[in-house]
């Protein structure tokens, strides 16, 4: 089977590799950054196309203020970095409700949204305060207030944040846990899911390479018979 065009992460697991080092949770989400910017970089090496990554859900804003400064600082950083991503030709996508983040952050991903818009290279999807249930509700919403009669599935994909990104071939959650935490629940209708032990802050090429390989041995069906299976 072909590489996978685009791969979704569940970036789990900063936490407790911040405690197995004795350190504080805030070291994980640092060395989690790194692994997100390895990624990326070794995710355009091998030739994917989309890259999305969960950084923020709808639900983290329930852990403790502490960390979730942290974790906003930690955003900005990673956004004034903007124009390295404009020179590695990727293309910048938010997905989520931006405005419910201090306003310089939702104005710096914007513009960063802006500033590589004309890249051609991997395109990089964040999620930021995503959550599938939000997701469709603002689409709903969206559709109500054009006073439709009845929708179209094209017109729910078009209402969705993901517009125009096509559905991730394969979501990997690190960290351990086997569950999809309101991550893309529609988009992965037919992904392939993979979980695996290895936490976030570990994450490296070596990795990517083992997940696409796993991918690569997958018989995706669709709902279809597959393998060319024709017999009864
Ligand atoms: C889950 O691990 C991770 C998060 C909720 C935050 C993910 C954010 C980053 C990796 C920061 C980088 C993002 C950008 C866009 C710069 P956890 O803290 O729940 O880990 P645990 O399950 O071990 O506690």
């Amino acid at each position: 089977m072909a590489a996978p065009s685009h791969i979704a992460f569940i970036m789990d697991g900063n936490g407790r590799w911040a405690k197995r080092r004795g350190l504080p949770r805030k070291y994980g989400h640092k060395m989690g950054t790194e692994a997100l910017e390895r990624t990326v970089k070794a995710a355009a090496e091998l030739g994917v196309k989309y890259v999305t990554f969960y950084a923020f859900s709808t639900e983290n804003w329930t852990r403790p203020q502490a960390e979730i400064d942290y974790l906003m600082d930690t955003f900005r950083d990673f956004l004034k970095k903007g124009d390295k991503y404009k020179d590695d030709n990727y293309k910048l996508v938010f997905i989520g409700n931006l405005d419910r983040f201090p306003s310089d952050i939702a104005d710096m991903a914007r513009s960063l949204v802006d500033r590589t818009k004309a890249n051609d290279g991997l395109t990089v999807v964040i999620a930021m305060n995503y959550g599938s249930w939000e997701e469709i509700t603002t689409a709903i919403n969206s559709l109500i207030a054009e006073k439709v009669a009845s929708v179209s599935e094209e017109d729910v994909k078009a209402a969705l944040y993901t517009a125009g990104i096509p559905f991730p071939d394969l979501v990997v959650r690190t960290g351990g846990e086997v569950r999809l935490s309101n991550f893309l629940l529609l988009q992965s209708a037919y992904a392939e899911l993979l979980f695996t032990d290895v936490l976030w802050p570990d994450f490296d090429k070596n990795e990517l390479i083992r997940v696409i390989d796993e991918y690569s041995k997958r018989e995706r069906k669709f709902g279809g018979a597959g393998g060319g299976d024709a017999e009864a």
